[in-house]
Protein backbone atom coordinates (compact mmCIF):
# COMPACT_ATOMS: atom_id res chain seq x y z
CA UNK A 1 0.00 0.00 0.00
CA UNK A 2 1.16 3.46 -1.17
CA UNK A 3 0.52 6.85 0.56
CA UNK A 4 1.72 9.87 -1.15
CA UNK A 5 2.08 13.43 0.73
CA UNK A 6 1.77 15.88 -1.48
CA UNK A 7 2.04 19.02 0.97
CA UNK A 8 5.16 21.01 0.25
CA UNK A 9 3.59 24.14 2.30
CA UNK A 10 2.79 22.29 5.11
CA UNK A 11 5.59 20.27 6.98
CA UNK A 12 5.62 16.98 4.61
CA UNK A 13 8.47 15.74 6.95
CA UNK A 14 6.04 15.89 9.95
CA UNK A 15 3.35 13.76 8.81
CA UNK A 16 5.77 11.38 6.52
CA UNK A 17 6.60 10.79 10.27
CA UNK A 18 3.39 10.41 12.19
CA UNK A 19 2.30 7.76 9.25
CA UNK A 20 5.55 5.68 9.46
CA UNK A 21 5.37 5.37 13.22
CA UNK A 22 1.16 4.46 12.83
CA UNK A 23 0.60 2.77 9.55
CA UNK A 24 4.81 0.72 9.65
CA UNK A 25 3.63 -1.26 6.67
CA UNK A 26 2.85 1.47 4.28
CA UNK A 27 5.05 2.41 1.51
CA UNK A 28 5.17 6.51 2.80
CA UNK A 29 6.63 8.67 -0.77
CA UNK A 30 7.13 12.10 -0.36
CA UNK A 31 6.19 14.55 -3.38
CA UNK A 32 7.85 14.99 -5.33
CA UNK A 33 9.86 11.65 -5.17
CA UNK A 34 6.65 9.98 -6.06
CA UNK A 35 8.32 6.50 -7.69
CA UNK A 36 6.05 4.69 -9.54
CA UNK A 37 2.75 6.83 -10.00
CA UNK A 38 0.87 3.90 -10.73
CA UNK A 39 1.39 2.00 -6.95
CA UNK A 40 -0.31 5.43 -5.50
CA UNK A 41 -3.50 4.59 -3.99
CA UNK A 42 -4.02 6.94 -0.86
CA UNK A 43 -2.58 10.95 -1.15
CA UNK A 44 -2.46 13.41 1.91
CA UNK A 45 -2.60 16.75 0.34
CA UNK A 46 -2.63 20.50 1.14
CA UNK A 47 -2.53 22.79 -2.14
CA UNK A 48 -1.03 20.00 -4.17
CA UNK A 49 0.17 21.53 -7.73
CA UNK A 50 -2.43 21.09 -11.12
CA UNK A 51 -2.72 17.83 -12.33
CA UNK A 52 -0.50 16.32 -9.96
CA UNK A 53 -3.66 14.06 -9.31
CA UNK A 54 -4.20 13.27 -12.34
CA UNK A 55 -1.11 11.81 -13.18
CA UNK A 56 -2.16 8.76 -10.70
CA UNK A 57 -4.24 6.06 -12.32
CA UNK A 58 -4.76 3.70 -9.12
CA UNK A 59 -5.84 6.69 -6.83
CA UNK A 60 -8.51 6.04 -4.49
CA UNK A 61 -8.83 8.89 -1.75
CA UNK A 62 -7.19 11.93 -1.50
CA UNK A 63 -7.26 13.36 2.09
CA UNK A 64 -7.33 16.86 2.51
CA UNK A 65 -4.96 18.51 5.20
CA UNK A 66 -7.70 20.91 5.74
CA UNK A 67 -11.21 21.44 6.62
CA UNK A 68 -11.61 23.31 3.28
CA UNK A 69 -11.25 21.24 -0.14
CA UNK A 70 -11.22 24.10 -2.67
CA UNK A 71 -7.61 23.88 -3.07
CA UNK A 72 -8.40 20.70 -4.28
CA UNK A 73 -11.26 21.72 -6.53
CA UNK A 74 -9.54 24.34 -8.03
CA UNK A 75 -7.02 22.19 -10.10
CA UNK A 76 -8.87 22.00 -13.30
CA UNK A 77 -7.67 18.08 -13.97
CA UNK A 78 -8.61 16.82 -10.66
CA UNK A 79 -9.73 13.23 -11.28
CA UNK A 80 -13.54 12.85 -10.54
CA UNK A 81 -14.11 9.66 -9.56
CA UNK A 82 -11.37 10.17 -6.81
CA UNK A 83 -13.49 10.13 -2.95
CA UNK A 84 -12.38 13.09 -1.39
CA UNK A 85 -12.07 13.47 2.81
CA UNK A 86 -11.38 16.21 4.72
CA UNK A 87 -10.59 16.78 8.00
CA UNK A 88 -12.73 16.98 11.24
CA UNK A 89 -10.99 16.86 14.05
CA UNK A 90 -11.13 18.80 17.58
CA UNK A 91 -8.36 20.47 17.61
CA UNK A 92 -8.94 22.02 14.59
CA UNK A 93 -12.38 23.12 15.32
CA UNK A 94 -11.01 24.35 18.95
CA UNK A 95 -8.58 26.74 17.12
CA UNK A 96 -11.29 28.30 15.04
CA UNK A 97 -13.41 28.72 18.01
CA UNK A 98 -10.65 30.01 19.68
CA UNK A 99 -10.19 32.68 17.06
CA UNK A 100 -13.42 33.67 17.00
CA UNK A 101 -14.24 34.32 20.62
CA UNK A 102 -10.96 36.02 20.50
CA UNK A 103 -11.55 38.44 18.22
CA UNK A 104 -15.54 38.40 18.60
CA UNK A 105 -14.56 39.80 22.29
CA UNK A 106 -12.04 42.14 21.06
CA UNK A 107 -14.59 43.89 18.86
CA UNK A 108 -17.07 43.13 21.80
CA UNK A 109 -14.75 45.04 24.42
CA UNK A 110 -13.66 47.74 21.41
CA UNK A 111 -10.21 46.86 22.57
CA UNK A 112 -8.85 48.13 18.95
CA UNK A 113 -10.22 51.54 20.26
CA UNK A 114 -8.43 51.03 23.32
CA UNK A 115 -5.28 50.00 22.73
CA UNK A 116 -4.92 53.16 20.47
CA UNK A 117 -5.98 55.37 23.88
CA UNK A 118 -2.92 53.48 25.38
CA UNK A 119 -0.92 54.43 22.35
CA UNK A 120 -2.03 58.11 22.77
CA UNK A 121 -0.88 57.73 26.81
CA UNK A 122 -5.33 59.05 26.97
CA UNK A 123 -7.42 57.68 30.43
CA UNK A 124 -10.54 57.44 29.33
CA UNK A 125 -12.68 54.89 30.55
CA UNK A 126 -16.11 55.33 28.22
CA UNK A 127 -13.87 53.77 25.43
CA UNK A 128 -15.52 50.19 26.55
CA UNK A 129 -18.80 50.63 25.75
CA UNK A 130 -21.42 49.64 27.44
CA UNK A 131 -23.26 47.10 25.87
CA UNK A 132 -23.76 43.38 27.41
CA UNK A 133 -23.33 40.65 25.45
CA UNK A 134 -26.58 39.41 25.38
CA UNK A 135 -27.02 43.03 23.68
CA UNK A 136 -24.50 42.29 20.98
CA UNK A 137 -25.71 40.54 17.73
CA UNK A 138 -23.08 37.66 16.11
CA UNK A 139 -23.69 36.56 12.54
CA UNK A 140 -22.58 33.07 11.38
CA UNK A 141 -21.87 32.68 8.02
CA UNK A 142 -21.62 29.45 7.11
CA UNK A 143 -23.00 26.48 9.95
CA UNK A 144 -20.90 23.56 9.52
CA UNK A 145 -18.52 21.26 11.43
CA UNK A 146 -16.80 24.76 12.35
CA UNK A 147 -19.47 27.45 12.11
CA UNK A 148 -22.05 25.82 14.85
CA UNK A 149 -19.22 25.06 17.10
CA UNK A 150 -18.03 28.52 16.99
CA UNK A 151 -21.59 29.64 17.20
CA UNK A 152 -22.28 27.84 20.45
CA UNK A 153 -19.19 28.76 22.09
CA UNK A 154 -20.75 32.59 21.17
CA UNK A 155 -23.94 31.69 22.61
CA UNK A 156 -22.44 29.94 25.70
CA UNK A 157 -21.35 33.27 26.95
CA UNK A 158 -24.74 34.98 26.26
CA UNK A 159 -23.90 36.30 22.63
CA UNK A 160 -27.02 36.97 20.27
CA UNK A 161 -26.11 34.33 18.09
CA UNK A 162 -27.92 33.55 14.25
CA UNK A 163 -26.33 31.85 11.41
CA UNK A 164 -26.86 31.31 8.02
CA UNK A 165 -26.53 28.08 6.05
CA UNK A 166 -27.59 26.89 2.41
CA UNK A 167 -30.08 24.40 3.73
CA UNK A 168 -32.43 24.05 7.07
CA UNK A 169 -30.89 23.83 10.29
CA UNK A 170 -31.97 23.42 13.47
CA UNK A 171 -29.65 24.63 16.45
CA UNK A 172 -30.92 25.16 19.77
CA UNK A 173 -29.62 28.91 20.96
CA UNK A 174 -28.60 29.62 17.80
CA UNK A 175 -31.41 31.62 15.44
CA UNK A 176 -30.65 29.94 12.16
CA UNK A 177 -31.42 31.47 8.57
CA UNK A 178 -31.24 29.84 5.29
CA UNK A 179 -30.86 30.41 1.74
CA UNK A 180 -30.47 33.80 -0.09
CA UNK A 181 -34.18 34.31 1.33
CA UNK A 182 -32.61 34.26 4.94
CA UNK A 183 -29.56 35.94 4.20
CA UNK A 184 -30.88 39.78 4.47
CA UNK A 185 -32.38 39.18 7.83
CA UNK A 186 -29.50 37.84 9.19
CA UNK A 187 -27.21 40.35 8.03
CA UNK A 188 -29.55 43.02 9.01
CA UNK A 189 -28.99 41.61 12.56
CA UNK A 190 -25.51 41.35 12.65
CA UNK A 191 -22.90 43.85 14.63
CA UNK A 192 -19.96 41.38 14.16
CA UNK A 193 -20.34 39.43 11.21
CA UNK A 194 -17.58 35.83 11.43
CA UNK A 195 -17.79 33.91 7.68
CA UNK A 196 -16.84 30.83 8.18
CA UNK A 197 -18.29 28.79 4.59
CA UNK A 198 -16.95 26.42 2.70
CA UNK A 199 -15.45 28.15 -0.75
CA UNK A 200 -17.70 27.43 -3.55
CA UNK A 201 -18.41 29.27 -7.06
CA UNK A 202 -21.86 30.18 -5.14
CA UNK A 203 -19.92 31.88 -1.80
CA UNK A 204 -16.89 33.09 -4.24
CA UNK A 205 -16.91 37.07 -3.58
CA UNK A 206 -19.72 36.68 -0.97
CA UNK A 207 -18.40 39.28 1.17
CA UNK A 208 -18.83 42.29 -1.11
CA UNK A 209 -19.83 46.36 -0.67
CA UNK A 210 -23.43 44.73 -1.09
CA UNK A 211 -23.69 42.84 1.55
CA UNK A 212 -21.68 45.08 3.96
CA UNK A 213 -24.49 47.78 2.95
CA UNK A 214 -27.02 45.44 4.84
CA UNK A 215 -24.98 44.89 7.85
CA UNK A 216 -25.65 47.82 10.87
CA UNK A 217 -23.51 51.17 9.96
CA UNK A 218 -20.28 50.45 11.63
CA UNK A 219 -20.43 46.29 12.09
CA UNK A 220 -17.25 44.60 12.23
CA UNK A 221 -16.15 41.55 9.59
CA UNK A 222 -13.78 38.91 10.81
CA UNK A 223 -13.30 36.45 8.04
CA UNK A 224 -11.72 33.03 8.57
CA UNK A 225 -12.81 31.03 5.86
CA UNK A 226 -10.78 31.68 2.46
CA UNK A 227 -9.75 34.57 1.35
CA UNK A 228 -12.10 34.45 -1.85
CA UNK A 229 -15.00 35.31 -0.17
CA UNK A 230 -14.13 38.78 0.37
CA UNK A 231 -13.77 41.53 -3.13
CA UNK A 232 -10.84 42.80 -1.45
CA UNK A 233 -11.15 45.84 -3.23
CA UNK A 234 -14.79 46.63 -1.64
CA UNK A 235 -13.05 46.44 1.92
CA UNK A 236 -10.81 49.57 2.37
CA UNK A 237 -13.75 51.67 0.96
CA UNK A 238 -16.74 50.27 3.45
CA UNK A 239 -13.99 50.92 6.41
CA UNK A 240 -13.05 54.38 5.26
CA UNK A 241 -16.60 55.32 4.96
CA UNK A 242 -17.50 53.84 8.55
CA UNK A 243 -19.87 51.40 7.04
CA UNK A 244 -17.78 48.95 8.32
CA UNK A 245 -15.62 49.75 11.83
CA UNK A 246 -12.88 46.63 11.80
CA UNK A 247 -12.35 43.55 9.70
CA UNK A 248 -9.87 40.77 11.01
CA UNK A 249 -8.58 38.79 8.25
CA UNK A 250 -6.67 35.08 8.45
CA UNK A 251 -6.77 34.56 4.76
CA UNK A 252 -6.23 36.25 1.42
CA UNK A 253 -6.70 35.92 -2.05
CA UNK A 254 -2.93 35.95 -2.26
CA UNK A 255 -0.78 34.12 0.22
CA UNK A 256 1.33 35.17 1.70
CA UNK A 257 -0.27 38.04 1.78
CA UNK A 258 1.99 40.78 -0.98
CA UNK A 259 4.48 42.67 1.36
CA UNK A 260 3.23 45.72 -0.55
CA UNK A 261 -0.78 44.96 -0.23
CA UNK A 262 -3.01 47.50 1.46
CA UNK A 263 -4.03 45.52 4.08
CA UNK A 264 -0.85 45.00 5.78
CA UNK A 265 -0.81 48.53 7.81
CA UNK A 266 -4.39 50.13 7.80
CA UNK A 267 -5.17 51.07 11.19
CA UNK A 268 -8.96 49.25 11.09
CA UNK A 269 -7.79 45.91 9.30
CA UNK A 270 -5.98 42.95 11.68
CA UNK A 271 -4.05 40.33 9.69
CA UNK A 272 -3.24 37.06 10.31
CA UNK A 273 -0.86 34.43 8.41
CA UNK A 274 -3.78 31.60 7.87
CA UNK A 275 -2.67 30.39 11.28
CA UNK A 276 -6.11 30.20 13.31
CA UNK A 277 -6.32 26.86 13.12
CA UNK A 278 -3.63 24.55 12.17
CA UNK A 279 -3.94 21.13 11.40
CA UNK A 280 -1.96 19.19 14.32
CA UNK A 281 -0.63 15.30 12.26
CA UNK A 282 -0.48 13.75 15.43
CA UNK A 283 -4.18 13.94 15.63
CA UNK A 284 -4.98 13.69 12.44
CA UNK A 285 -2.64 11.58 11.00
CA UNK A 286 -4.22 8.43 13.05
CA UNK A 287 -7.69 9.19 11.41
CA UNK A 288 -6.36 9.47 8.42
CA UNK A 289 -4.88 5.46 9.23
CA UNK A 290 -7.75 4.25 10.71
CA UNK A 291 -9.47 5.48 7.28
CA UNK A 292 -7.34 3.90 4.81
CA UNK A 293 -7.57 0.42 7.02
CA UNK A 294 -11.87 1.27 6.58
CA UNK A 295 -11.14 1.62 2.87
CA UNK A 296 -9.11 -1.22 2.60
CA UNK A 297 -12.54 -3.39 3.74
CA UNK A 298 -14.19 -1.40 1.62
CA UNK A 299 -16.27 0.10 4.21
CA UNK A 300 -17.56 3.97 3.38
CA UNK A 301 -15.39 6.66 4.69
CA UNK A 302 -16.63 9.62 7.09
CA UNK A 303 -15.84 13.14 6.74
CA UNK A 304 -16.26 12.66 2.74
CA UNK A 305 -16.84 15.39 0.69
CA UNK A 306 -19.99 15.69 -2.28
CA UNK A 307 -17.88 16.72 -5.13
CA UNK A 308 -20.95 18.19 -6.65
CA UNK A 309 -21.13 20.40 -4.00
CA UNK A 310 -17.40 21.37 -3.18
CA UNK A 311 -17.91 20.55 0.48
C1 LIG B 1 -7.40 25.65 6.68
O1 LIG B 1 -7.55 26.68 6.15
C2 LIG B 1 -8.24 24.50 6.51
O2 LIG B 1 -8.95 24.39 5.50
O3 LIG B 1 -8.23 23.65 7.40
Amino acid sequence: MTILIIATHDRPDWWARELERLAPEADIRVWPDIGNPDEVEYVLAWRPPHGALAALPNLRVVFSLGAGVDHLFSDPDFPAHVTVSRVVDPYLTAGIREYVLLHVLRYHRNQPALDQQQRDRVWDDRARELRQADEQTVGILGLGELGRDSAEALAALEFDVAGWTRSAKDIPGITCFEDRGGLDAMLARSRILVCLLPLTPETEGILNAELFSKLPKGAYLINDARGGHLVEGDLIPALESGRLAQATLDVFRTEPLPADHLFWDHPQITVNPHNAAITDPRSVAKQIVGDIARDRKGELLPNTVDTSLGY
